[in-house]
């Protein structure tokens, strides 16, 4: 098995993973976290997204948080925008990346950013063009990759089409996302094949949910394919609030526990990222739901 010898984790914990809380966290705690997430070694966070307050009312703070993170050499600062409206105000953050969130599901689009997917793209394509023409990288996300809360089983063919489209208006990185976790290996396989058929192995990565425990099997299936960029979010926080039923994404803590212990370079100091999985996680009141997390915290407090 040729496993690649070093991984990129985009830890999306600011964003994917705070999204969705009930309770707004202040601005100065999600500064926080992603400062503790880069002392980390993390080299790349996803802080915020600039999309409807009204819609997502947690990323309200979006301009504050960009603003009160005090960035660090070498690290790139990515944020979600769906349209022209929210690219312009991340505009002002000065962020490396800006992810557009399409989905191979006609129907989660039309749920999580109120239209088709054909129309998804045209609202996209000012945004990409802008982006690029500003400095800025462009990555889609594509949800739903395996299965749908709507749709149910999602083909192979959707991921391709939709990787195809965004790739025809200017992204230049495909996230191929199971936002419900429901994959298992050969399927999540066969979505990152589909994309692999538009991308280069180097700009396609997995972005997993764990809501029925496969995402680490999931991790290794990519990893079999040489899929070497993961999404992660620390402490495993995180879920959409337009995938009903969606638990959180795959822990960092858990990730790079697995690829440390496969000999796979991440840059990441483990210890650092399981302060900053505890750090969030008091604030919000529960233990990591990372099983390496607590593993970690339980053998430190052993004498
Ligand atoms: P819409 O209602 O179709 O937009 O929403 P609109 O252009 O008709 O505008 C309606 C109102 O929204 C107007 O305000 C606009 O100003 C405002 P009003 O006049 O009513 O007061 N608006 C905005 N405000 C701030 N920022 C903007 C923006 N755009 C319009 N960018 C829209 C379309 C996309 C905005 C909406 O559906 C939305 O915000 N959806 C958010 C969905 C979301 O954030 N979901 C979670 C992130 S995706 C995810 O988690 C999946 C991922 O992790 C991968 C995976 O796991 O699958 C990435
Ligand atoms: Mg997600």
């Amino acid at each position: 098995m040729n496993f690649p010898s070093q991984v990129s984790i985009v830890d999306v914990g600011p964003r994917d993973g705070l999204q969705n809380e009930k309770l707004q966290v202040p601005a100065a705690v999600k500064i926080e976290l992603v400062h503790r997430l880069q002392d980390a070694g993390l080299r790349e966070i996803e802080v915020t997204s600039f999309v409807s307050p009204k819609w997502v009312p947690q990323m309200s703070d979006n301009a504050e948080v960009m603003a009160g993170v005090q960035r660090k050499a070498g690290v790139r600062y990515s944020v979600l925008t769906p349209n022209m409206q929210g690219f312009e105000a991340a505009a002002l953050s000065r962020p490396h990346e800006v992810v557009v969130f399409g989905a191979a599901s006609e129907a989660f689009s039309r749920k999580n950013i109120n239209c088709s997917i054909e129309e998804s793209i045209e609202r996209f394509r000012p945004v990409a063009a802008a982006a690029r023409a500003a400095g800025m990288a462009v990555r889609g996300a594509i949800s739903c990759a395996v299965g749908c809360p709507y749709e149910g089983d999602i083909a192979p063919e959707r991921v391709a089409l939709v990787a195809r489209l965004m790739r025809d208006i200017g992204v230049q990185h495909v996230g191929v996302a199971d936002t419900i976790g429901v994959g298992t290996p050969l399927k999540v396989q066969r979505a990152l094949d589909a994309a692999l058929r538009v991308f280069p192995l180097e700009a396609v990565s997995g972005h997993f949910h764990d809501t029925y425990g496969m995402a680490l099997a999931n991790t290794l299936a990519s990893l079999e394919l040489g899929i070497w960029h993961f999404d992660a979010s620390v402490a495993g926080l995180g879920g959409c609030p337009y995938a009903r039923g969606a638990t959180g994404n795959v822990a960092t803590e858990d990730v790079v526990y697995l690829l440390h212990g496969m000999g796979i370079d991440t840059g990441i100091d483990l210890d650092k990222l399981v302060d900053a999985g505890a750090f969030i996680s008091q604030f919000l009141g529960r233990k990591p739901h990372s099983r390496a997390a607590n593993a970690l915290l339980a053998k430190r407090e052993t004498p």
